[in-house]
């Protein structure tokens, strides 16, 4: 049966602890993947700007020795003559083995996915969820913190907007012991199908705060995100909000010395430059999990296996 992931939910627990096993076996043996998709091709359908999603998943269908085609914005596909979203895959379809799209449009993944002739993944529809951005996250935590339970995580900056933090919630929500700290201004605050369909529903402890110096020495983890300029109404309110956290070194003197700092990228000046030499700022080295994380995807839904040893 044709599987998609269009939400983390879309694997079971046990799926992600084996995808993100194997994403280290990757990190560890590249040389066993390097030919397990030869003859393979991934699309990328990319109707809003990427750079870390889209190329994360061009190298990682690269290094698995298939190979990649694809439109990085709608103004140079067809959709700029009026074509649906539902026509569009079901041409690429007989182009690709696999579908990675984006689209600002809440769901639009989802409804490619009850055309596409191939797997669909879901890299990012709108204020949504972005559930490889989210396996990425679980690589880096497992890989930093050598465990996915029993973590006070702390999310801060645009949780209303972040499809990022929605995902990422909603997938370690499935672990034991997890609690969030949830860092925001009372206008980005997360959004209630994450609130109450994910949290509440699922008694998972949860705190919310407008102040991130109360709460750093609690955490194990702090994910930063952007504020979302692009999903705005107004620019007025963008610029209210925008640089209401600020990551810096004083601030982050007041964490654990093992707590991880996170981020999915861009960064815009939520985290100061000074904390990039910190050794708790993990953010670049997630964008190379990504990749692992993205090459064990690829070969999970095309039903690929690696090389014996
Ligand atoms: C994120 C996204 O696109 O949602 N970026 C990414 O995929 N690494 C976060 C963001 O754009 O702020």
């Amino acid at each position: 049966m044709l599987r998609h992931l269009l939400s983390p939910l879309d694997l079971s627990v046990t799926e992600t602890d084996r995808l993100i096993s194997v994403a280290q076996d990757i990190q560890a043996n590249p040389q066993r993947y390097a030919h397990v998709a030869d003859g393979k091709k991934l699309a990328t359908c990319f109707y809003e700007p990427s750079t870390r999603t889209r190329l994360s998943f061009e190298a990682a269908m690269l290094n698995l020795g298939g190979s990649v085609l694809g439109f990085s914005s709608a103004q140079s596909s067809s959709v700029s003559k009026g074509e649906s979203v539902a026509d569009t895959v079901r041409v690429v379809g007989c182009y690709a083995d696999v579908i990675a799209m984006r689209h600002p449009k809440e769901g639009a993944p989802m409804v490619a996915s009850l055309y596409s002739p191939v797997p669909i993944i879901n890299a990012g529809d709108g204020g949504h969820q972005h559930p490889t951005q989210t396996l990425t996250d679980l690589l880096t935590i497992r890989s930093e913190k050598g465990r996915l339970q029993d973590l006070t995580i702390g999310l801060c900056g645009d949780l209303k907007f972040g499809r990022t933090v929605h995902s990422l919630i909603t997938a370690l929500s499935r672990y034991p012991d997890i609690k969030f700290v949830l860092i925001s201004p009372e206008e980005l605050r997360l959004p209630d199908f994450v609130r109450e369909d994910v949290l509440v529903k699922n008694h998972i402890p949860f705190e919310e705060t407008g102040r991130i110096e109360d709460v750093l020495p609690q955490l194990d983890a702090l994910y930063m995100t952007r504020v979302q300029r692009e999903r705005f109404f107004n620019e007025e309110d963008y610029i209210r909000l925008k640089d209401r956290f600020i990551l810096n070194a004083d601030k982050l003197a007041l964490a654990g010395p093992e707590m991880i700092v996170m981020h999915p990228l861009p960064r815009v000046n939520e985290i100061a430059t000074e904390v990039d030499d910190d050794p708790r700022a993990v953010y670049f080295k997630q964008a190379q999990y990504g990749v692992y994380v993205r090459m064990a995807l690829i070969m999970y839904l095309l039903g690929l296996e690696a090389q014996p040893c």
